[in-house]
């Protein structure tokens, strides 16, 4: 299992491949899947801008696409936001985090900024379930 920091690490590594030209706002992320392992996402944006995917669900799609159906934690790192509270995942993404019940969700921003840990369900209570 891997540390906090790892996963974070790891989250700051795959921002350096986000394809982010229109917004110029690199985000990468980190998951925890339950087999483990570790699998990562950048934010992919398109010309018509509403194609574009975040880094969060690109992270969990590869994982849940490796056959993982449980998510044990994600980190998020804004590399370009000045601080992690510009960093929280959209509410988009943290629906598609629910799905796979994510427990624990950490943000931060560039090398050296703060990590601000969270459970899913302070980031999103009352949640829509079937
Ligand atoms: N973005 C993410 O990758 N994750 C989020 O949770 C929020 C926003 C991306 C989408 C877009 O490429 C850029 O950040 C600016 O909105």
């Amino acid at each position: 299992m891997r540390s906090r920091n790892d996963l974070v690490d790891l989250a700051r590594e795959a921002a350096q491949n986000a394809y982010a030209p229109y917004s110029r706002f690199r985000v990468g992320a980190a998951v925890l899947g339950s087999d483990g392992l570790t699998y990562t996402g950048a934010n992919v944006e398109n010309a018509a801008y509403p194609s574009s995917s975040c880094a969060e669900a690109n992270a969990i799609a590869a994982a849940v696409s490796a056959g993982v159906r449980k998510v044990d934690a994600v980190a998020v790192a804004c590399i370009d936001a000045p601080s992690p509270d510009d960093a929280y995942p959209c509410g988009r993404c943290r629906q598609i985090m629910a799905e796979f019940a994510v427990d624990e969700v950490y943000v931060t921003a560039g090398p050296g900024s703060l990590v601000k840990s969270h459970t899913l369900d302070e980031l999103l209570p009352y949640r829509f379930k079937l």
